[in-house]
């Protein structure tokens, strides 16, 4: 298939990584249409980006006159027609596949024929969002880390039916958007999480198994394997709920018992601990 240059972006869904995303688009300087299925909930991630792009001019990573320029490009509905003219539309709504087969179908029936469609979905699979249109060889993953802005990594995945060129568009636009682009097929958790998630329940599960503390767990993996960033901080960080969410999806596609939340975790979920967004987790936040 023939790919168009991509200048148009559209963004559907404009919540934490919706916002992250259409920000990304329009610092490269991609004219960016975000929908939002409400004019409030548009406002409220126009608003969250200006405030992100002041705090860059504040840090001096960015002038007034690149933020201003950077915000102009910007377009926000409540119409998914308005995304007729985009080139590449990304999808980070809800993670729910009739939400995305529904929302999938509309799209194919106003954008040009084409026009790339990438999903931003962490666990579903490409392919099944890809048969929910007739035209599946333009459809891509493009799977971006939260925050999108900070995270330097964007998984493009080939489904099934991708087209090589629709692969590598998406492929060039992760560059444009500064990220370090990777090309994967569209497996259980893709690439980081694939590996991440069951590697994160072995640690939880050691705390017990080994009765060590989640700060020594933590210093153990810094000083002893290199980590960034210890275990309990990061769950912590990503939040309870979306590690055992996450390691439940991957648990009922792949069926090993190390993809299945800890129980230790689960009931951390339960009681409301969900890490530093409650303000307790394995730590306690102030
Ligand atoms: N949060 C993460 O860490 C993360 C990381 C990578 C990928 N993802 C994926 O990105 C997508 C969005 O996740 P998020 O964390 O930004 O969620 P979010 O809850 O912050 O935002 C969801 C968005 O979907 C919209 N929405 C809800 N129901 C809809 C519907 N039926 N039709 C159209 N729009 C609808 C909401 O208005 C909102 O803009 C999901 O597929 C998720 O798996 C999330």
């Amino acid at each position: 298939m023939s790919v168009p240059e991509i200048r148009r972006v559209g963004v559907v869904g404009l919540g934490a990584m919706g916002a992250g995303i259409a920000q990304l688009a329009i610092e490269a300087g991609f004219e960016t249409v975000g929908r939002e299925v409400s004019d409030e909930l548009g406002s409220a991630a126009r608003d969250k980006i200006a405030h992100f792009l002041q705090r860059k001019v504040d840090k001096e990573r960015m002038t007034s006159t690149e933020r201003e320029s950077a915000l102009g490009q910007l377009s926000l509905t409540t119409e998914l027609a308005d995304l007729a003219d985009c080139d590449l539309v990304i999808e980070a709504i809800v993670e729910d596949l009739d939400a995305k087969l529904e929302l999938f179908g509309a799209l194919e029936g106003i954008v040009r024929p084409d026009a790339i469609l990438a999903t931003n979905t962490s666990a579903l699979s490409v392919t099944e969002i890809a048969a929910g249109v007739s035209t599946p060889e333009r459809v891509v993953g493009m799977h971006f880390f939260n925050p999108a802005p900070l995270m330097p990594l964007v998984e493009i995945v080939r489904a099934e039916l991708s087209s090589d060129e629709a692969v590598e568009a998406a492929f060039g636009v992760g560059e444009r958007l500064g990220k370090r682009p990777i090309r994967c097929h569209d497996t259980p958790g893709f690439v980081v999480n694939r590996v991440l998630i069951p590697l994160l329940n072995d640690c939880i599960r050691v705390l017990d198994e080994a009765r060590v503390s989640p700060e020594d767990l933590d210093t153990a993996m810094t000083a002893g394997a290199g980590w960034p960033m210890g275990p309990c901080t990061l769950v912590d960080l990503v939040g309870i709920d979306v590690h055992v969410h996450a390691s439940e999806a991957l648990y009922e596609k792949l069926r090993e018992p190390r993809m299945a939340p800890p129980p230790r975790i689960v009931a951390m979920k339960n009681a409301g601990l969900l890490g530093r967004k409650s303000g307790r987790g394995f730590y306690s936040y102030d």
